[in-house]
């Protein structure tokens, strides 16, 4: 069994970040939301593992390199443009060869990894097999119509869904889909849907099976997603103090602290993480934060944001809330007159004041 774990796109719905950085390397509690997946597929026993990258290819091999960091192979596979799901499956057809697979989109977290669902469909002998998960926003996903437990459909972003059961971004073939994406055509939007190669195999009988996620799910495309996944994954927090606060701070439940952090005069009400070299002195770190390295926080109150390296936010009056910022961002307040917001922001920030 091999895994492909696609790691391309342009993560359009979460720009400005992804103008410089690669959608799956935002980090969710310090880790970037591919490794989350790269350790599930090793969890799961797969150590032979193909990374489909595009544009951030650069990236992502620095971050992963040859992936003995995590104790797995990786071999990658370059999609020279972002043609589709299916195209870059078929682009990963020397990787793959004949064998099964597990395909594992690059932005997607399960609960329970997916140790169970690879063990079933080994077991099972079906040709390919599909996760679905119940969603309040079906039209935003792949969506299957069911009769009973049976797959009869799927249809990709619909707007009229004819159920709440997502795709799942992660899928398990045989070599059957590689003859199923031969025989579709790209859709609307121009891509090879692999929403429609499952289809072709649905329609010719081949025996597709699908199984129900237990435990959350979470796709990180969006502002919102990546904030909610990073609360799911701080939830589960245990405290582990690599530096000491001064003897002014209060620490209050789950909190993890790297290497060389200097916390002064503040209170971290957890869960929050802090990452190596920061520095928090007279602030307030709340629930759901996760602050990068070598970032400082000075004089300011933040809560349920996840901060990058490097910045610098600096006696702001109001607390930060739901918030993603970049590397090296700096938040100010001004010293002196006049009293006016200043902003030297990128394209398609998106800023909220109170
Ligand atoms: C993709 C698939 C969709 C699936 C989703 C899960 O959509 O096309 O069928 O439900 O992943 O994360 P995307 O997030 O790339 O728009």
């Amino acid at each position: 069994m091999k895994a492909l774990i696609l790691a391309g796109g342009k993560g359009t719905r979460l720009r400005p970040i992804t103008y410089t950085s690669s959608k799956q390397l935002v980090p969710v509690a310090n880790k970037p939301i591919l490794f989350y997946g790269l350790e599930a597929v090793r969890d799961a026993g797969i150590t032979d593992v193909g990374i489909v990258v595009g544009d951030t290819a650069d990236e992502i091999k620095k971050a992963v390199g040859d992936g003995s960091k995590l104790g797995i192979k990786v071999t990658y596979v370059h999609q020279k443009a972002p043609l589709g799901l299916a195209h870059a499956v078929k682009v990963a057809r020397d990787f793959i060869k004949n064998d099964p697979f597990v395909m594992y989109l690059g932005d997607n977290l399960l609960k329970h990894g997916v140790g169970s669902f690879v063990s079933d469909f080994t077991k099972g002998g079906y040709d390919a097999q599909i996760l679905l998960a119940q969603v309040s926003n079906p039209s935003e996903f792949g969506v299957a119509e069911l009769d009973g437990e049976r797959v009869i459909a799927l249809e990709e972003k619909p707007k009229h869904p004819k159920s709440n059961y997502a795709l799942v971004g992660v899928y398990l073939f045989t070599d059957k889909i590689f003859e199923a994406i031969e025989n579709i055509k790209p859709s609307g939007r121009g891509e090879l849907e692999i929403t429609d190669a499952i289809q072709y195999l649905i329609d010719r009988d081949f025996v597709v099976n699908s199984t129900i996620v237990e435990g959350w799910w979470k796709d990180t495309g969006k502002l919102e997603d990546i904030l909610d996944a990073n609360h799911i994954i701080l939830r589960e927090l245990t405290t582990v103090l690599a530096s000491t606060p001064d003897a002014e701070t209060e620490v209050h439940g789950q909190v993890e602290l790297a290497r060389n952090v200097t916390v002064e005069r503040s209170v971290l009400r957890g869960p929050c993480i802090i990452g190596e070299g920061a520095r928090i002195v007279d602030s307030y770190i709340g629930p759901f934060t996760a602050i990068g390295p070598n970032t400082e926080i000075v004089g300011s109150e933040v809560e349920n944001s996840i901060i990058l390296e490097d910045c610098r936010i600096i006696n702001i009056g109001s607390r930060i809330g739901s918030s993603l910022m970049g590397r090296n961002v700096t938040v100010r307040r001004s010293e002196k007159p006049p009293k006016s917001y200043s902003f030297m922001v990128g394209d398609n920030s998106d800023i909220v004041v109170t």
